[in-house]
């Protein structure tokens, strides 16, 4: 079909971009693609085969196959690329066209981008979209937000291309501004803290209880049929397994211990502190992630700090037993921190989230898609205005009967010197989260003792300050 009649554009042709426009020209609709790198175009039309898609190394020429009013999607790396796409569309483009920038930007970009745009009468659309390569080319989960009549445009095209659970979409629109944006960076905190701890756990196995890597692949899987069941513990028992080029190797084992970072982890903690909501095990998996970046300082550090020899004592099987329940219990604290912070965050930017539906989207197609996610959707059905998933009557329960098990854990792992900080982080937060006092009254009296603070009273209204006995 070579045509001025395609329902949708794509900007941006890497290996996310080709696969969402084989996933939406699979579902029946029409796409442009562009990309300024030919070979991007070419590797396009190769695999478009029979499907509606067409390729151009050309903006204008992509632009003017479009229907009018046009809907441009684009993928590209977050900050500057997204503005300078914009810029380069802007003159292309007519009012009431709509663009769609499904990259991980900071939701603070996005809203300065939605009112730019508006002044100029085209619509925006920041949409989150995860799942990976796989996940955009048979069914992600899309997190959109914006104008509801602008998401009502390409809604078909999202709701049939994403993820489906139980027969429902991975996709719902969330809200206005920069709703779609804020709870993808989100879904990414939450990704960080579940992805720490679950490598804590692997620490745990490798170095406390000397596990080969088929052991822990085996661990893993079995973990994956139970509660655990999730993305991330399905691809771990994987990851295990793969050998490397050279023969009895482990791919794993080849694997420099520094994690990157593209940023969202840390947005979310930053953002978690200007609206004032903990979000402890996020930020201890952010603080992992640099620590681990410092790693020539840690080898020479290696040689001279030393700490206790590992002894696990009481079985392999038991720890084993209680490593999978203290994850469950960090996955359900973590998922809390998360829901709490988007609960808040929606107040304070008027987003209007309905938790409900932010864990509905959740279940298919993401990187943090977990069974336990429809206890999290039955929590907030039951109650829209739940505070935090760990008053909900059924995973209360669910975390204080795994209590016990991640003490244990947290003892043995500070006893052998294993680091844990995002299943104490957890614990942590359960543990401040249920105190009905705090030693806050500590800090207050510290605050007024060294700079007249002022601080309150817990028997009289008002407000307090009192000359210590510091002068
Ligand atoms: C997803 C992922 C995706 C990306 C991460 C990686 O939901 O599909 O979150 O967006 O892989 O942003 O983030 P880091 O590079 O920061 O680990």
């Amino acid at each position: 079909m070579e045509n001025n009649d395609y329902e949708i554009g794509m900007i941006g042709l890497g290996v996310m971009g080709r696969n969402l426009v084989l996933n939406f020209a699979d579902h029946g609709f029409s796409v442009a693609g562009f990309d300024m790198d030919r070979a991007k175009v070419i590797q396009l039309k190769e695999e478009a085969e029979k499907r509606t898609i067409y390729g151009s190394i050309v903006l204008q020429d992509f632009i003017t196959r479009l229907r009018k009013p046009r809907a441009v999607m684009m993928l590209v790396p977050a900050g500057a690329p997204v503005d300078a796409v914009i810029n380069e569309l802007i003159p292309l483009l007519a009012p009431g066209d709509l663009i769609i920038d499904g990259g991980n930007s900071h939701f603070t970009d996005t809203n300065k981008r939605l009112k730019e745009l508006a002044d100029r009468n085209i619509h925006f659309i920041g949409l989150g979209i995860s799942g990976g390569e796989s996940g955009a080319r048979f069914g992600p989960s899309f997190m959109p937000g914006g104008a509801k009549d602008a998401y009502d445009r390409i809604s078909p095209i999202l709701e049939t291309s994403s993820a489906k659970v139980n027969g429902e979409n991975c996709v719902a629109y969330l809200g206005p501004g920069s709703a779609g944006h804020y709870v993808k960076m989100v879904h990414n905190g939450i990704e960080y803290a579940l992805m720490q701890v679950i490598s804590e756990s692997y620490d745990l196995l490798k170095r406390g209880l000397e596990l080969t890597n088929y052991q822990l692949s085996e661990v893993y899987s079995t973990w994956n049929k139970g509660l655990l069941q999730s993305f991330l513990i399905e691809i771990t028992a994987d990851i295990f397994q793969k050998q490397d080029d050279e023969p009895g190797s482990f791919l794993i084992d080849k694997i420099l211990d520094e994690a990157k970072q593209k940023g969202t982890g840390k947005w979310t903690s930053q953002d978690a502190m200007d609206i004032q909501v903990p979000v402890p095990t996020i930020d201890a998996a952010v603080s992992m992630r640099d620590i681990s970046a410092y790693k020539s300082e840690r080898d020479f550090a290696s040689g001279i700090l030393f700490g206790p020899d590992y002894k696990i004592e009481g079985g392999t099987e038991p720890f084993i037993r209680q490593i999978e329940s203290s994850l469950y219990f960090a996955m359900i604290t973590i998922f809390a921190q998360g829901m709490a912070m988007l609960k808040t965050a929606s107040a304070e930017y008027k987003y209007d989230l309905k938790l409900e539906e932010v864990a509905k989207i959740w279940r298919g197609g993401c990187i943090i898609r977990a069974s336990v996610l429809e206890n999290i959707c039955a929590a907030f059905e039951k109650s829209a205005g739940l505070s935090n998933l760990l008053i909900d009557p059924y995973l209360s329960k669910e975390i204080l009967n795994r209590q016990d098990d991640i003490r244990s854990i947290i003892k043995t792992a500070v006893e052998n010197g294993i680091p844990v900080p995002g299943l104490s982080a957890s614990l942590a937060y359960f543990d401040s989260y249920r105190s009905g006092w705090l030693p806050a009254n500590l800090v207050q009296a510290q605050r007024d003792y060294f700079g007249a603070h002022t601080y309150e009273r817990n028997d009289e209204k008002g407000t307090f300050h009192t000359q210590w006995n510091h002068i």
